[in-house]
C-alpha cells in the first residue's frame, strides 16, 4: 500500500465522477489503488465510468443520485454502506442554467444551492466525523474563480462557490488537527462535457488555453496537503483576487460583465 492510499484510502467518494474532472480524479485515484464510489445522475455514464475504473484492478460502486435534490446525502451514505471513505472529492457543481437570476424559476436556484451548499455540507459532516475518528483523510472541494465575487448571470453560482471557499478554509483550520487535509481547488475554464454543452448552447467558441481535466486532477491531488486553496493557473501571491474595498469590488463586477459577452438563456 502506498503512502497516499494509506492516508486517503481504501475508498474515495467522487460526486460527478462519471465524466470530465470527476472521471479524471477517478482514474488518477484508481492508479493509486484506491477504490471508488462514483455519484452522478445518468446510469449509462456511471456504468461506462465504472467499467473504465474496474479495468485498472480496483473496485467501483456507482450511485445514481441527483445531489441537487433533498435527501441526496442520505442516498449517498446508503450507497457507501460500510466502506471506509478516506477521500471525498466534491466535484459536481457547475451551473447548467446560463441565465440571469429572474429569468429562471426559483426552483432552478434551489437545486443549485442544494447541490453546492447543503449536500456538500452534509457529506462533509458525515464523512468528516469518520475521518476525524480515524485520524486521517482528505477532502477536495472543487470550486471556481466565481467564488471571489458576484458576476452578472451567475448570482446563485457565485454565492454558492463563495460558501465553498469560506467553508473549505474553516474546515481546513479545524480538520488539520486530526490529520485530515482540506483543499478547495479554484478552477478557471476547463475542458469538460458540461462546459462544452454550455458553450454550444450559448453559441460561444471553444476557449484557448482552457485547463485539461487530467492536469486539474493531478495538480489537486498533489496540492491536497497544502490547503486550503489552490488557484488554477495563478501563482500563490496574485493580489486582488478578492478585494475588500467596495469601490474595487464594484469595478471588478462591472469589468467582468463587460468582458463576458456570453448570451444568456431567457425565460
Ligand atoms: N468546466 C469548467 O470550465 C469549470 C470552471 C470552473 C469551475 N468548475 C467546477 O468544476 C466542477 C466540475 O465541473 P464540470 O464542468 O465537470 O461540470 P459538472 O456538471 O459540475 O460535473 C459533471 C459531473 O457531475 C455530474 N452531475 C452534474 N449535476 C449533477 C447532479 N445534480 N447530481 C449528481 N451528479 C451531477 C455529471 O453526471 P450527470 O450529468 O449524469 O449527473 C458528471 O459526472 C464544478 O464544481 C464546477 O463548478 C468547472
Amino acid at each position: 500500500m502506498s503512502e497516499f492510499s494509506e492516508k486517503y484510502g481504501p475508498w474515495a467518494l467522487i460526486t460527478g465522477g462519471s465524466d470530465g474532472i470527476g472521471l479524471a480524479f477517478a482514474n488518477r485515484l484508481a492508479d493509486e489503488g484506491i477504490n471508488l464510489v462514483l455519484v452522478g445522475r445518468n446510469v449509462g455514464k456511471l456504468d461506462a465510468a465504472s467499467k473504465e475504473i474496474t479495468a485498472k484492478g480496483v473496485e467501483c460502486v456507482t450511485a445514481s443520485v441527483d445531489i441537487g435534490a433533498d435527501g441526496a446525502c442520505d442516498k449517498i451514505v446508503a450507497a457507501i454502506g460500510e466502506r471506509e471513505v478516506g477521500l471525498f472529492v466534491a466535484n459536481a457543481g457547475a451551473d447548467p442554467n446560463g441565465s440571469r437570476f429572474l429569468d429562471k424559476d426559483i426552483s432552478a436556484w434551489d437545486n443549485l444551492v442544494t447541490m453546492n451548499v447543503n449536500s456538500k455540507m452534509h457529506l462533509c459532516h458525515h464523512l468528516g466525523r469518520q475521518m476525524r475518528d480515524r485520524g486521517r483523510g482528505g477532502m477536495i472541494l472543487v470550486s471556481s474563480g466565481a467564488c471571489y465575487s458576484g458576476m452578472f448571470g451567475l448570482a446563485a453560482y457565485c454565492a454558492s462557490k463563495g460558501f465553498v471557499l469560506n467553508f473549505a478554509e474553516a474546515l481546513w483550520a479545524e480538520f488539520r488537527h486530526h490529520n485530515v487535509d482540506v483543499l478547495t481547488m479554484v478552477l478557471g475554464q476547463t475542458d469538460t462535457p458540461s462546459y462544452r454543452k454550455i458553450l454550444a448552447e450559448s453559441g460561444q467558441s471553444i476557449p484557448e488555453n482552457w485547463a485539461d481535466p487530467e492536469n486539474v486532477a493531478e495538480t489537486a491531488l498533489r496540492q491536497l496537503p497544502h490547503g486550503p486553496i489552490w488557484n488554477w493557473g495563478q501563482t500563490n501571491d496574485v493580489a486582488g483576487m478578492a478585494p475588500n474595498s467596495p469601490d474595487e469590488r464594484r469595478a471588478k463586477i462591472e469589468y467582468i460583465e463587460q468582458m463576458s459577452a456570453a448570451p444568456l438563456v431567457e425565460g
